[in-house]
Formats: C-alpha cells, sequence, structure tokens
C-alpha cells in the first residue's frame, strides 16, 4: 500500500510539474502571439503599450481585476491585455479624483484652458498612431480614426475659447441697491461611459469641456477598446503630470458593468455622461435618477434621409453611401431609413446598388479601404438575425444580405426595399450596415414616418424647396436634436450640440451651450444698499 501511495504521489508531483511547463508554454505562445509583439505592430509601443497594461490611472498605473484581452476586429487575432480595475481600485480612484478636484477648481478656468490646450497639441502629436490604434482595436477604416481624434483636437480647441467665455448674465433686480447675478459653477466629478464605436472622440468632448468648467473626470470606456482608452488616458496623462497637477483630475478605470453600476449608484459622482445603447442607457439612467442624480444621455439614434422629387440625386447617393457604409453602420447617427419619394425611388435604389458594389472592402487600416469590418462576433450574429427578421418581414434584399467568407468580423453592407414603414425591424436600431429603403408619397407623411420611432438623434432631407426647409426645420417637421438639409445624418461637427430626444435621452454633448450640462447654475440675489425691500412689493411689517 505505501508502495502505492508513493507511487501515486510521484506521478502527481510528475503530473503537476508538466501541467505547469504545458501553462508556461500556453503563456508563452500566447505572448509571441499577441499583435504588439510582432514587428508590423512595434508602433502600438510609441503608445506606451505593452503586452499587459494597467487599466487603471488616478494619478498612479495600477488595476487588480480580471485581465481582458482586446482582439482586432479584421482579424480576431490577439492585439495586447488590459487589467481591469475591481471595485476597490474604483474607490480609490473616486477618493482621489474628488481630492484633485479641491486643486482644479481653484485653478482660474482660462488658465485650465491651457491645460486643455496642452492637452489638444499632445493629440496632434499622436494622431496618426492613436488613429492606428483606434483602426486596429475598434475596426473602423484609419481615415475614421484619425477623423475622431481629431473631434477630440477640435473640442479641446473649442474649449480653450469657453474657457474665456463661459458665464451668466447680469440679470435686472427689480429691487433698488440688488444685483442679481447668474453664477456657473463645476459640478464636480463627472463619470463618463463611453461605448466601443467612438472610443476617443466621446471621451473628447465629454473631457475637453468638463475640464475647462472645473470638473475632474473619471472614465470608464469600451470592455471592448481598452487599448484606446489606456493610451488615450497617457497622453492626457503626461500633461497632468508636466504641468505638476495631479493625475486623477483625468482618472480612468477600465472594467465593464460592475464598474458601470458603481458609478451610476455612486453619489459622489456628481454627473454621470453615459453613451451607449438606449437598453443599458436606461438601466444606467435609473440607478441615477433613484439618487436624484445628474445625468447627460447619448443613446441609441434610428436616423432617416428624406429625398423629395427635386432633390439633386448626386448629393444624395454619396451622402447615403457615406451615412450607411461609413463604419460599417457603426455610429449612432448612422442612416438607417431611407425614405424616398415614389417617383426616383427605383432610380435612386439602382444608383445605390451600383455604387455599393464598388465599396472597397478590406483592411480597416489599409488606405485603399472604405469599409472594414464590424466591432464584435455579437454583432455579426445581430447582423444575421435583422436580415432573417427582415425578410419574413417582407423585405427583399436588393445588395449584400450576408456574412463575408474571410477571417474577422466582416458582413456585406445591404439594402433592403418593400417593407412597410412601420414594420418592427426597421423601427429598431440594429447597430450594422443594413439600409431599409422605405417608398412615400407625400411631405407629411415622410415627415411622419422620420417621427414615428422611439429614438429621436438625426434626420436629413434632400430637396430645393425653401419652403419646405423651414417646415421640416419647424415645429411640425424632425423632431430629432440634429436635423440636416442636403448632407447626411452622421458625421455632425464638433461646434453644434450633439444628442437626440425622446430614447436617444435628451442628452447634448460638444458644443453650443452643452458646457451647461457640466456646471450647476446658482441665480445670487445681493443687496448693496441699507434697506431691505421684498420681492413682489411685499410689505412685511
Ligand atoms: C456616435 O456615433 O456615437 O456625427 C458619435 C457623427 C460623429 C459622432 C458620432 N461626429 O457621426
Amino acid at each position: 500500500a505505501a508502495a502505492l501511495t508513493l507511487d501515486c504521489s510521484l506521478h502527481w508531483v510528475l503530473r503537476r510539474k508538466l501541467l505547469c511547463a504545458s501553462a508556461c508554454l500556453r503563456h508563452r505562445a500566447a505572448m509571441s502571439t499577441l499583435l504588439i509583439n510582432q514587428p508590423t505592430y512595434a508602433w502600438l509601443r510609441e503608445l506606451g503599450l505593452r503586452e499587459e497594461n494597467d487599466g487603471v490611472y488616478n494619478g498612479t498605473w495600477g488595476g487588480r481585476g480580471e485581465v481582458v484581452t482586446s482582439y482586432c476586429p479584421a482579424n480576431n487575432e490577439p492585439i495586447a491585455r488590459v487589467r481591469q480595475a475591481t471595485t476597490k481600485d474604483y474607490e480609490e480612484t473616486v477618493k482621489k479624483a474628488k481630492e484633485a478636484w479641491k486643486i482644479w477648481a481653484d485653478i482660474p478656468a482660462p488658465k485650465r484652458g491651457e491645460i486643455v490646450r496642452q492637452i489638444g497639441d499632445a493629440l496632434r502629436r499622436k494622431i496618426k498612431v492613436l488613429g492606428s490604434l483606434v483602426s486596429l482595436e475598434m475596426g473602423k477604416i484609419y481615415v475614421e480614426g484619425v477623423g475622431e481624434v481629431q473631434e477630440y483636437v477640435d473640442v479641446c480647441d473649442y474649449a480653450v475659447g469657453l474657457s474665456r467665455m463661459i458665464g451668466g448674465p447680469v440679470l435686472p433686480s427689480e429691487r433698488p441697491g440688488h444685483a442679481l447675478i447668474e453664477q456657473w459653477n463645476p459640478v464636480g466629478l463627472v463619470g463618463i461611459i463611453t461605448a466601443f464605436n467612438f472610443p476617443v472622440a466621446v471621451y473628447g468632448w465629454n473631457n475637453a469641456i468638463a475640464l475647462i468648467c472645473g470638473n475632474v473626470c473619471l472614465w470608464k470606456g469600451a470592455p471592448t477598446t481598452p487599448l484606446t482608452s489606456v493610451a488615450v488616458t497617457k497622453i492626457v496623462a503626461e500633461v497632468l503630470e508636466q504641468n505638476n497637477l495631479p493625475g486623477a483630475i483625468c482618472s480612468m478605470t477600465c472594467g465593464g458593468a460592475e464598474i458601470g453600476s458603481a458609478l451610476a449608484k455612486d453619489e459622489r459622482v456628481d454627473l454621470v455622461s453615459f453613451t451607449g445603447s438606449t437598453h443599458v442607457g436606461k438601466l444606467v439612467s435609473l440607478m441615477v435618477q433613484e439618487r436624484f442624480g445628474r445625468q447627460l444621455l447619448e443613446l441609441g439614434g434610428n436616423n432617416a434621409i428624406v429625398v423629395f422629387e427635386d432633390a439633386d440625386l448626386n448629393l444624395v447617393v454619396p451622402s447615403t453611401v457615406f451615412a450607411a457604409v461609413g463604419t460599417a453602420g457603426q455610429r449612432c447617427t448612422t442612416t438607417r431609413r431611407l425614405m424616398l419619394h415614389e417617383s426616383i425611388h427605383d432610380d435612386v435604389v439602382e444608383r445605390l446598388s451600383k455604387a455599393y458594389k464598388q465599396i472597397r472592402i478590406g483592411d480597416p487600416w489599409d488606405s485603399n479601404t472604405l469599409y472594414g469590418p464590424l466591432h464584435t462576433k455579437e454583432a455579426v450574429e445581430q447582423y444575421k438575425a435583422a436580415i432573417e427578421q427582415a425578410k419574413q418581414q417582407g423585405g427583399t434584399i436588393v445588395c449584400g444580405g450576408k456574412v463575408m467568407d474571410r477571417p474577422g468580423n466582416y458582413v456585406e453592407p445591404t439594402i433592403i426595399t418593400g417593407l412597410a414603414h412601420d414594420a418592427p425591424i426597421v423601427h429598431k436600431e440594429t447597430f450594422v450596415p443594413i439600409l431599409y429603403v422605405l417608398k412615400f408619397k407625400t411631405e407629411e407623411e415622410a415627415f411622419s414616418w422620420n417621427n414615428e420611432v422611439k429614438q429621436g438623434l438625426s434626420s436629413s432631407i434632400f430637396t430645393k424647396d425653401m419652403g419646405r426647409v423651414f417646415r421640416w426645420l419647424g415645429p411640425k417637421g424632425s423632431d430629432c436634436g440634429i436635423v440636416n438639409v442636403n448632407i447626411p445624418t452622421s458625421g455632425a461637427e464638433i461646434g453644434g450640440a450633439f444628442g437626440g430626444e425622446k430614447h436617444t435621452g435628451g442628452g447634448r454633448e460638444s458644443g453650443s451651450d452643452s458646457w451647461k450640462q457640466y456646471m450647476r447654475r446658482s441665480t445670487c440675489t445681493i443687496n448693496y444698499s441699507k434697506d431691505l425691500p421684498l420681492a413682489q412689493g411685499i410689505k412685511f411689517e
């Protein structure tokens, strides 16, 4: 029996050794197959990225949570890994961010603007390499990756100007010897939750504006684009550190739903800015509302282009291709519904199908490519399901409709005609490149179809009729936050307020007076007289 035991334990030791060795080998093999270790992707190191990256920043880098691998959507190869935040990391980060606010809030706004100017310049220096990372990790084409870093740069410039302009009016008081002043103060800590599809720009809009207003930020990017979050935060952190400012002014905790809900429920987070699906946005919104917190929501869209009989079709076709196919249909501003006047319906469908056939599909970082992969395998499944449902509901596939036989998450850009304007699939935002073409007869009909969906983000008409243009902009026209004429639904500039109504969440980010969402307003009445007159002429004697 003793011999048997010995034999068994020897066997066990050997087995353990073997297992260990094979685990080590597997680990080494996994490391060497990471794209970051291949010479072609050596440029990733220019962004300070490594095989395994810290997914928490609060002045120092850390993270004790789960290690996630980021995959390239064009080939599903692992790029590198990020160690996410635990709730303990989150706790520490919030505390440090709150401490950092005490310093940041005391810095005059134009001086805060100077820091934001430096962030913009630092991004300018890295724009190509950061754009390449976006392309590699999110899957959008290189020019679009660079384009969204450009949005961050632009909003930094915009915020620098704002830092000398924001403020409230001095209003006329009805009482003698009284001043009525509107004072704006920062809310404090802004929690920013962003989506995979704009992993740089959406953080940028929030970050630049929140900063000049005197807030500190805590960012949780999408769990599938953690390398971009880390790379952006490294650029921002370097600026803060060079200026001897606490890094926690721009904190980051990479993570999933656990960190997201912690942030949404946290009374110390003075504003929760959430960009993502309507479904998750609703969950976040309820958590924030439950504590009477402040929120800024940028949720789904179901955007339409409406083409009238007098439209310049030379504008319509490229606009539709850009807005329906660009970013592989993964913008919240993507055109999902194309409403064509019956007189031009067949002509436009034919021209569009021709244009779709010429779309150059390939690796997103290849300069010749116009159309890349979907971000995830799940999105490919959603595409397949939507195609099936559209067919069942009476749709005809004019173009595309299939998953492509190549590595990565590629699907064909698709045009579907013949569906009813209120078919369930048409009213649903599926985050893929499927365009539903609808045929209409009258302006009234087209405007009402535009507005009948739950979402209210972006909308466009193509026409030369000035009366129609102003009806479109007016009370009975589009009910969306973005209302365009003779340009597509996507590709908004940063100077306007960005966001939409209804199930899109009602928030406004980026330009115009969006800064007000990042500040709290105090109405201040100051008596500089020796009397105490009461408002409304009340005598209380
Ligand atoms: C988004 O898809 O979340 O207007 C933002 C656009 C871009 C921003 C889209 N400037 O298409």
